[in-house]
């Protein structure tokens, strides 16, 4: 498994760091089966998994059922849980509550929460202090859709690259040990994975990261059907099993299926039952 003081150092030799979601025990088992160094539970699995509009209904309770089994398919690999919608807003003893649950339940190997405003800053140092590592996570951050009117590249202006550039460093300072880049411009990405000393993780940030991560069910194409410009397909899930399913119906509809080598057989010697 790779640890923080790892990952660091592939920013430090330039070798990319792969991030890719799991939200379920086969996902977590051939991510891992792949080589990626990093998995992330995300509330993601509102969407790609739960069927909701967005990250905002997703409990605490549902990440921590998903980064169990996540944990189950994954024993080697370094595992990042989201903090979702709200739970870390609360007082920062409830804050700190949540996110030692979180942490501690899934056994992950850190935590991730979005923005960085005086009080994520505050609770990212306490948390570290504690032994939980955060990972942070800036620019278009999924949870504050309806602040932002919708989901909108962020730091286009002088005045958003000014305060998302500063908001990398202020996490950095707090002790974060990585930082998403999500939705912003690659010059900016760039510019910020320069500034920084701990790696930074893109999407829809351009080539200029340290690593990249991608939503499993859009990189295979897996339930979802629509997918941003910085979404890559490298398989289709989808086709091949609709192929499958459908074909299955027509099997049994057709008496096709199943075969002789799918069924038992009665011992020889056993008189079938008769119905009196
Ligand atoms: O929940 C998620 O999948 C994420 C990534 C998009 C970074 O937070
Ligand atoms: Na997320």
């Amino acid at each position: 498994m790779k640890t923080r003081i790892d990952l660091l150092a592939m920013k430090q030799k330039n070798d990319k760091i792969t991030m890719v979601t799991a939200y379920d025990y086969p996902s977590a088992k051939l991510v891992e089966q792949a080589g990626v160094e990093m998995i992330l539970v995300g509330d993601s699995l509102g969407m790609v998994v739960l069927g909701y509009e967005s990250t905002i209904n997703v409990t605490i309770e549902d990440m921590i059922h998903h980064g169990k089994a996540a944990r189950k398919g994954a024993q080697n690999t370094f595992i990042v849980l989201d903090m979702p919608f709200m739970s870390y807003h609360v007082s920062l003893v409830d804050s700190l509550r949540n996110a030692t649950r979180i942490f501690q339940e899934t056994q992950a190997q850190a935590i991730k929460v979005e923005g960085a405003t005086e009080e994520v800053r505050v609770l990212i140092e306490r948390l570290t202090q504690g032994g939980i590592p955060v990972v942070g996570h800036i620019g278009l951050t999924p949870q504050s859709v309806h602040v932002f009117g919708g989901f909108k590249i962020q730091g286009k202006d002088q005045s958003g690259a000014n305060r998302i550039l500063a908001e990398a460093k202020a996490l950095e300072a707090a002790g974060a040990i990585a930082c998403v880049l999500e939705g912003i411009p690659q010059e900016l990405a760039e510019v910020i994975t320069r500034e920084l000393s701990i790696p930074t993780i893109g999407i829809g940030a351009g080539i200029h990261c340290d690593g990249q991560v991608l939503v499993y069910h859009d990189l295979l194409q897996y339930g979802t059907d629509r997918y941003p410009r910085f979404v890559k397909n490298y398989a289709n899930v989808n086709q091949v099993s609709l192929t499958g399913l459908t074909e299955y119906v027509q099997d049994v509809k057709d008496n096709r299926f199943p075969e002789e080598k799918h069924t038992y057989t009665i011992h020889p010697d056993t008189q079938l039952p008769r119905v009196e």
